[in-house]
């Protein structure tokens, strides 16, 4: 017999402290569809509606049959999920059937080429890290034509043309070419900056974290990787954005006999990263107007925009790419979350194949990417969505109607409590007033603290059987992300348990709240 150990508790532990304070701290045995199972102290199993929907990832819901069932007869064929370096029809598969779809959403001839990755972060570190490759591969091949000048001024020199060292200094050719090559080497190491709207989050790996506009994520680690300048979504913003990053690098110019310095621009800006459908700053979608002229801006400066549909793809939006309701195509598309069927963790970077760099291949990989397992259900998942001429992509917009009308409906009834009600498709949030100034001690505390939110899903957890989050970089902001199958009954619950929240705010029952 083994003895009875209490174990402490070592994952993440001060995570579970804080979850369990709220009420949070729920252990969860089955789920199905928008449901999640927990058992009470007599051992009776409860049912939650969860509206929180694995942070996006079950677009086709908990443990969905048809996943399932496809899933087992994976494992049950004993087809190899780890062959590295081998060839990967399955994964070619994926890649036309997601350019299929963007053909038809996004309107292009053009290709896209598919890597692979595990997380919605490692994706855009992809795309940042391909696009950053760009960049340097620019750079390598303007000093390469700034050699050329060199050569052709040095013959220019030997044959007795004067030179103009301003603004270098030297007084020979060779020590103006000296000076020059010292100063493009220092300028050719610029680091590059990427710009994203305020509000961005994409991710919180080295790279990715750096993208992620909240500053207590964000600045610890500052120091590790490219920096990220956040920008209102406005032309002037952007093109002012880019006018404080222009930097040069010195070329060598032969005119009338004389060889003078210029400069010729250096590129700095990596890329523009964007989010269609802003998840963490509290589900705010992108105007399209703005969009089209910032994308005039940044075409006209050459720079690659990044479009993050980790959280809003996957037909969440009621089309399969959110950011075709705003009629932008990106040079780079990331997907995940939903992708992986609620089961596999799956991820991809789409890039656009004029732009793409073949050796980039060899320069990210990882172990698990591209795996059979993962990728063969990304495909089953997509196949889903796409199947009876997209009736998923009309699910997701109609129950998304829905739901938004109720929460409008409850925004109207009750303005004092709920400030905006904001989403497409099935990607919703609804922001409170903020209760910082509250009478109640605690409402005014847990506002201050940024925790409302929080405080507000323990209460419906515990009173309404409800799982709901807030965004996390916008705690006063619930967040609605169900899957294509919730029901008219499952909406009304949802109302039933925000009138009950709304009427002890209301009431200015911290109290009651905190439970
Ligand atoms: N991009 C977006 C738009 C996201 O919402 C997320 C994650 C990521 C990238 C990172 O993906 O977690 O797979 O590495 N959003 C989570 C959320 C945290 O709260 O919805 P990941």
């Amino acid at each position: 017999m083994n003895p009875v150990v209490d174990k402490p508790e070592l994952a993440e532990p001060y995570m579970f402290g804080w979850l369990d304070s709220l009420g949070l701290g729920v252990e969860y045995t089955r789920s199905k569809k928008d449901s999640l199972f927990r058992r009470d102290a007599s051992g009776a199993e409860v049912e939650v509606l969860d509206l929180v929907g694995g942070y996006g990832s079950t677009i086709h819901g908990h443990n969905n049959p048809e996943i399932i069932e496809f899933t087992k007869s994976l494992l049950d064929s004993d087809s190899p999920i780890h062959a590295q370096f081998s060839r990967h029809p399955y994964a070619n598969d994926l890649a036309w059937t997601l350019n299929t779809i963007l053909r038809r959403e996004l309107g292009t001839d053009e290709n896209y080429q598919v890597i692979f990755a595990n997380s919605g972060a490692e994706a855009n570190e992809v795309a940042i890290k391909h696009a950053e490759m760009d960049r340097v591969l620019k750079i390598g091949e303007a000093l390469a034509e700034v050699e050329a000048h060199i050569e052709a001024a040095v013959a220019a020199a030997a044959a007795g043309a004067t030179v103009d060292a301003s603004p270098l200094s030297g007084s020979t050719i060779d020590e103006v070419v000296a000076a020059l090559r010292a100063a493009n080497t220092e300028r050719a190491a610029t680091s590059p900056v990427y710009l994203a709207p305020n509000g961005s989050f994409h991710g919180k790996l080295a790279g990715s974290i750096q993208l992620t506009h909240n500053v207590s994520y964000r600045t610890p680690f500052s120091a590790m990787a490219a920096q990220c300048r956040f920008l209102p979504l406005e032309p002037d913003a952007v093109a002012e954005a880019i006018a404080a990053e222009n930097r040069t690098l010195f070329d060598l110019a032969v005119d009338g006999g004389v060889i003078r310095v210029v400069e010729r621009p250096l590129p700095v800006v990596s890329a523009f990263i964007l989010e269609p459908i802003q998840g963490e700053a509290g589900i705010r979608v992108l105007d399209a107007d703005a969009l089209a002229r910032v994308r005039e801006v940044l075409d006209a400066a050459g720079i690659r925009v990044i479009v993050d549909e980790v959280q809003s793809g996957m037909g969440r939006s009621g089309a399969f790419f959110a950011a075709s309701h705003l009629g932008l195509r990106g040079d780079y598309i990331t997907l995940a979350k939903s992708l992986g069927g609620g089961v596999a963790k799956a991820a991809v970077t789409m890039i656009r194949s004029s732009i793409y760099r073949t050796d980039f291949e060899l320069l990210h990989t990882s172990t698990y990417a591209k795996d059979s397992f993962s990728t063969l259900i990304a495909s089953k998942a997509v196949d889903m969505l796409e199947a009876d001429g997209g009736a998923a992509y009309r699910k997701a917009a109609e129950r998304g109607d829905k739901l938004l009308a109720m929460l409008n409906s409850l925004r109207e009834e009750f303005g004092d409590v709920v400030k905006d009600v904001r989403g497409k498709g099935l990607m919703t949030g609804l922001e409170f007033h903020d209760l910082s100034d509250s009478e109640d001690d605690i409402l005014a505390e847990q506002a201050k603290g940024g925790l409302i939110g929080y405080m507000f899903s323990g209460y419906l957890l515990r009173e309404h059987n409800m799982r709901v989050f807030p965004t996390a970089s916008a705690t006063s902001t619930l967040r609605f992300e169900p899957s294509i199958h919730i029901t008219d009954e499952e909406i009304a619950r949802t109302e039933a348990g925000l009138r009950g929240l709304i009427g002890l705010i209301q009431a200015g029952d911290g109290k009651a709240l905190l439970g």
